[in-house]
């Protein structure tokens, strides 16, 4: 197995749920970063999906060495490559073409690429790769399909987002193929823009917490 993924899986050993954050302000970046910190999470997903993702990751990076901090959202090899440049320390996508898995399959740092089904998840397998991001995971068969993935494939493990939340987080915890879950109700864009960074931090407690009541196979 790879050393990315022995990383990987000890850092999500530890805290198994990542939030998924979509950021609209610069100055948001690190007190965000600092109150899911309080909360115990040690794992955070920053998406490309605003102009300030890049240069919040710097900061994150910078400012909170504590932290594993990842980009998200990643759709493309211009968007792998900035997110690398700018210290991303894994790498997630929703789906990949062939041009982005090929580089996903190279990358130096644990990658997560999005995928719905068998065959998705193979054309990935075929490079090398074993963690990937099950996605949405809720409308693809959710607990029930991955339970079904590990019937044929032994050496694979899942991330799924997508419908993951509170309720249901565990139910994906407990299985022997996923080592970590994700999502966005951790970190709600009404409380970022509201400067809550309490409720921020209790949101993640209650997340590390309740994440401590499975007994995981990891
Ligand atoms: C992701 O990119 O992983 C999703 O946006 C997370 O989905 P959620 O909003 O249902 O948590």
């Amino acid at each position: 197995m790879s050393n990315h993924y022995q990383i990987l899986d000890q850092w999500c050993a530890q805290s198994p749920v990542i939030p998924v954050i979509t950021l609209y302000k610069t100055e948001h970046a690190v007190p965000l970063a600092n109150a899911l910190a309080k909360g115990g999470l040690s794992i955070l997903e920053v998406t490309l999906r605003t102009d300030c993702a890049l240069e919040s990751i710097k900061l994150m990076r910078e400012a909170c060495p504590q932290l594993l901090i990842g980009a998200g959202s990643v759709l493309d090899t211009r968007t792998l490559w900035a997110a690398q440049e700018v210290g991303s320390q894994f790498i997630v996508s929703p789906g990949a073409g062939p041009q982005l898995l090929q580089a996903l399959a190279q990358c130096q740092i644990p990658v997560l690429p999005g995928i719905a089904s068998i065959s998705e998840m193979l054309t990935g397998y075929e490079l090398g790769l074993r963690r990937f991001k099950f996605f949405p995971a809720n409308i693809n068969g959710g607990v029930a399909a991955l339970k079904a993935f590990s019937g044929p494939i032994k050496d694979v493990k899942f991330c799924p987002t997508g419908g993951v939340n509170l309720d249901n987080m565990n139910d994906y915890l407990a299985l022997d193929n996923v080592f970590a879950v994700g999502g966005t109700w951790i970190v709600p864009t009404d409380l970022i823009e509201q400067e809550n960074w309490q409720a921020i931090t209790d949101l993640a407690k209650e997340c590390l917490i309740k994440s401590q009541q499975v007994q995981r196979s990891l």
